[in-house]
């Protein structure tokens, strides 16, 4: 079996969900006033975090979880894979990752990933093929 097929230990959930937290204090979003974080855990073990950053030009914000892919690839290459992503935010919402996010996120992620984010009922983990059955892909 490999790394990213095994299930996240809950010390591995917390690191993630802190790591989200402290990166959402760092968003742009004067707009919205949403402040959201990402963390991603990649398979090689290393944590990357993002931000949102949002623009007068709404269309042109950047959520938090694109924000940590860009700085995953910038930081490890275009190599490095995700085996968890996990989402927070300083509002108390339930926000799991947009549509957008989650076909970024395919490049990077395997069916079998997780991704945890906060929702009504508390924070979810789900495979990344619950979130996002049937994405496109060319490789
Ligand atoms: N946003 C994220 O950063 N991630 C999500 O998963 C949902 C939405 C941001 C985009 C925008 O800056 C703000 O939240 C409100 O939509």
């Amino acid at each position: 079996m490999q790394s990213q097929q095994l299930a996240l230990s809950a010390q591995e959930i917390e690191e993630l969900q802190s790591a989200a937290s402290a990166a959402a204090l760092n968003a742009y979003a004067p707009y919205s006033k949403f402040r959201v974080g990402a963390a991603l855990r990649l398979v090689g073990g290393e944590m990357v975090t993002g931000a949102n950053v949002e623009n007068a030009s709404y269309g042109l914000t950047i959520c938090a979880e694109r924000s940590a892919v860009c700085a995953m690839v910038a930081q490890y290459g275009p190599g490095a894979r995700v085996r968890a992503v996990c989402v927070a935010n300083l509002n108390h919402a339930a926000s799991s990752p947009c549509g957008a996010c989650r076909q970024v996120l395919a490049e990077f992620m395997d069916e079998s990933g997780w991704v945890i984010f906060p929702a009504s009922t508390g924070f979810e983990a789900k495979t990344f093929r619950e979130l996002l059955p049937f994405g496109f892909k060319l490789l």
